[in-house]
C-alpha cells in the first residue's frame, strides 16, 4: 500500500473510488468533504438519501455513477455529527470502513478533511484498513487485493507540513502491519530464531544494532527465566536486543515484548479450544520490531533499545515441571506453580537486562493475562506501572495514537499473594485480580528508582472476531503506535 498527496479538486481526480465523509443534518445529510461543487454535492446527497444514509458514524455507503465526478465510484463514510466535536478515532474508523469496503479496487482518493490531525487519522484509518494476510494461501489471488494505492486530497498546495504527515503515516501503518503479519504467521513458522531473524531483518539499512543470545548465550547471562520456559521445546528460546543510538539524543527509552511464539500452557497445559490463537502470544514482541523499524525510519532523536525474550511453552520430558525452583537474571528464585504464567518469566529476565542500563523509562507490552480481558474486555489494554506520572504518559501517548488504553492499578494488597514457602517468589498469586499480580511479579524485577510501565495486550493484540473500522480479524499492531508516540514525546524534550 502507498499512501500519496494530490491538490487536484475531488470531484476531477482520477480514481477507482472517491471517498467522501457525510454527517448528518436535521432529518437528511451533509457532505463533509472538499472540491466537489454544489451541483455535485446536491445530486450526490440525493442518492446517498435514497440508499438509506444517515451519516452515523462508522456507515459506508457506495453511489456509482455521479455526473460530474469522475470517479466511478463514491463512497460515503458516514462520521457522525461532528458540531458536537469530531472524534479524531471515528475518522480514523470511517476510513478503515471505507477502505476495508474497497478491497479489489486499485486506486482510492480521499476528500475528507485537509487540516493536519483530520488528516493524519483519516490517513492512518485508510492505511492501516488496507490489510490482509494472505503469505499462507496457495493462491492469494482468489481473495480481494486490499487497496494499492491511497490518495490524499488537499485543496490548494500540499504544504511541507502536510507532506511531513503523509510520509510519518506511510511508516507507522507499515510498522503496525508487520507486526500484524508477525503475529498471523502461524507457530511452525515462526520459532524463536525466527522472530529474532524477523527482528533483524525489519532493521537492515536502519541504523539499528542487532544482537541475538542464543541458549548457549542465554546461559552465560544467566537468564534462567527464559532458559527454563524454552527447555521442553526443540526449538531453542533467544533473546533479541535492538538498539537504536542517534548522534545528539538525550533520553534513553527501552522497550521490552513478550515474545512467546507458541504457548501450549507447558505441563500446566491449555484446554484445545482457542489454543490456535496462542500464536499469538508474541504479539508484544511483534509491537517492538514495529516500533523500532518506525522509531528508526523516522530518525526520532532519542536513544531506544528493544528487548525481545522469546521462547516456545511446550510440555515435553525436558519441560519444566510445576514445583520447579529456577533462578532468574539478577539471582532471585522462583518457583513455578503454574508452567503457564510463563511469560512473566521470560519478561522478568528482560526487564532486568534493560535495567542494568537504567534508562529514563522502560515500557514493556506483552499478552499476559486472560484476567486482561475478563476486566477489560477484547479491545482495552491495561496500562499499569511504579510511577503514576510515568502510567500516565502511556495512557496519553496511547490516547494521542488512537489506542485504546486504561490506568490499572498494583495493589499492595496482592503482593502476599505471589509468596512461596520454598522460593523468593511464586509465578502465580491472586486469581482474582490476576492481571495486576502478574504486574506485580514483574514490578519485583525492576530496581528502585527504575521508571517502568507495563501493557497487558491479550485482548487487543489478537481480533478473534470480524474485522472493524481498521482493524483486520487476527493480529491488530497493538501498542506499535503507542510505542513510537511515547518516543516521539521523549525526542521531543
Ligand atoms: N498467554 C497467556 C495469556 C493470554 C490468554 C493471552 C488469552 C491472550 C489470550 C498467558 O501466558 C497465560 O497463560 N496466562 C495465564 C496465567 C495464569 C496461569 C496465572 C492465564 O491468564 O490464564
Ligand atoms: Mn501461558
Ligand atoms: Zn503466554
Amino acid at each position: 500500500m502507498t499512501l500519496t498527496l494530490a491538490t487536484t479538486a475531488a470531484s476531477s481526480t482520477t480514481c477507482d473510488a472517491l471517498v467522501v465523509a457525510v454527517m448528518p443534518k436535521g432529518k437528511g445529510l451533509e457532505l463533509a468533504a472538499h472540491g466537489i461543487t454544489t451541483a455535485q454535492s446536491t445530486k450526490l446527497l440525493a442518492a446517498l438519501k435514497t440508499l438509506g444514509a444517515t451519516g452515523k458514524s462508522g456507515e459506508v455507503t457506495k453511489v456509482a455513477g455521479i455526473t460530474g465526478i469522475k470517479a466511478p465510484l463514491v463512497v460515503a463514510v458516514g462520521i457522525g455529527d461532528i458540531r458536537k466535536g469530531l472524534d479524531l478515532e471515528a475518522l480514523r474508523v470511517a476510513l478503515g470502513n471505507a477502505i476495508r469496503a474497497l478491497a479489489g479496487t486499485k486506486k482510492v482518493a480521499i476528500a475528507v478533511a485537509p487540516e493536519e490531525d483530520k488528516l493524519r487519522a483519516s490517513a492512518l484509518g485508510a492505511a492501516l484498513g488496507a490489510y490482509s494476510f494472505t503469505a499462507f494461501k496457495s493462491n492469494p489471488a482468489k481473495a480481494p487485493a486490499p487497496v494499492a494505492t491511497i490518495v490524499l486530497l488537499v485543496p490548494g498546495v500540499a504544504t511541507d507540513a502536510l507532506k511531513a504527515v503523509v510520509a510519518e503515516v506511510n511508516v507507522i501503518a507499515d510498522a503496525v502491519n508487520l507486526s500484524r503479519d508477525l503475529v498471523n504467521t502461524p507457530p511452525n513458522a515462526l520459532v524463536p530464531a525466527d522472530l529474532a531473524l524477523e527482528a533483524k531483518k525489519a532493521v537492515a539499512g536502519l541504523p539499528v544494532k542487532v544482537t541475538i543470545w542464543d541458549e548457549k548465550a542465554l546461559k552465560r547471562e544467566n537468564c534462567g527465566g527464559i532458559l527454563a520456559v524454552g527447555q521442553g521445546s526443540v526449538n531453542p528460546p533467544r533473546l533479541t536486543k535492538l538498539e537504536y543510538t542517534p548522534k545528539g539524543a538525550t533520553k534513553t527509552l527501552h522497550i521490552v515484548g513478550k515474545g512467546i511464539t507458541f504457548d501450549t500452557g507447558g505441563i500446566s497445559i491449555k484446554p484445545a479450544p482457542g489454543m490456535d490463537e496462542m500464536k499469538g502470544d508474541m504479539g508484544g514482541a511483534a509491537a517492538i520490531v514495529g516500533a523500532m523499524q518506525a522509531i528508526a525510519t523516522l530518525g526520532l532523536n532519542v536513544n531506544v533499545t528493544g528487548w525481545i525474550p522469546s521462547a516456545e511453552n511446550m510440555p515435553s520430558g525436558t519441560a519444566q515441571r510445576p514445583g520447579d525452583v529456577i533462578t532468574m537474571f539478577g539471582g532471585k528464585t522462583v518457583e513455578v506453580l503454574n508452567t503457564d504464567a510463563e511469560g512473566r518469566l521470560v519478561l522478568a529476565d528482560a526487564l532486568g537486562l534493560a535495567a542494568l542500563e537504567k534508562p529514563d523509562l522502560i515500557i514493556d507490552a506483552a499478552t499476559l493475562t486472560g484476567a486482561q480481558r475478563v476486566a477489560l474486555g477484547s479491545r482495552l489494554a491495561g496500562v499499569m506501572a511504579n510511577d503514576d506520572d510515568s502510567r500516565a504518559l502511556v495512557c496519553a501517548a496511547a490516547e494521542l495514537a488512537g489506542e485504546a488504553m486504561w490506568p490499572m492499578p498494583l495493589p499492595d494488597d496482592l503482593r502476599p499473594s505471589i509468596d512461596s514457602a520454598t522460593a523468593d517468589l511464586a509465578n502465580i498469586g491472586d486469581r482474582f485480580g490476576g492481571m495486576l499480580s502478574a504486574g506485580i511479579f514483574l514490578a519485583e524485577f525492576v530496581p528502585a528508582g527504575q521508571k517502568w510501565v507495563h501493557i497487558d495486550i491479550a485482548g487487543p493484540s489478537f481480533n478473534d472476531k470480524g474485522a472493524y473500522g481498521y482493524t483486520p480479524k487476527g493480529g491488530t499492531g497493538s501498542a506499535v503506535r503507542t510505542f513510537v508516540q511515547v518516543a516521539k514525546g521523549l525526542a521531543a524534550e
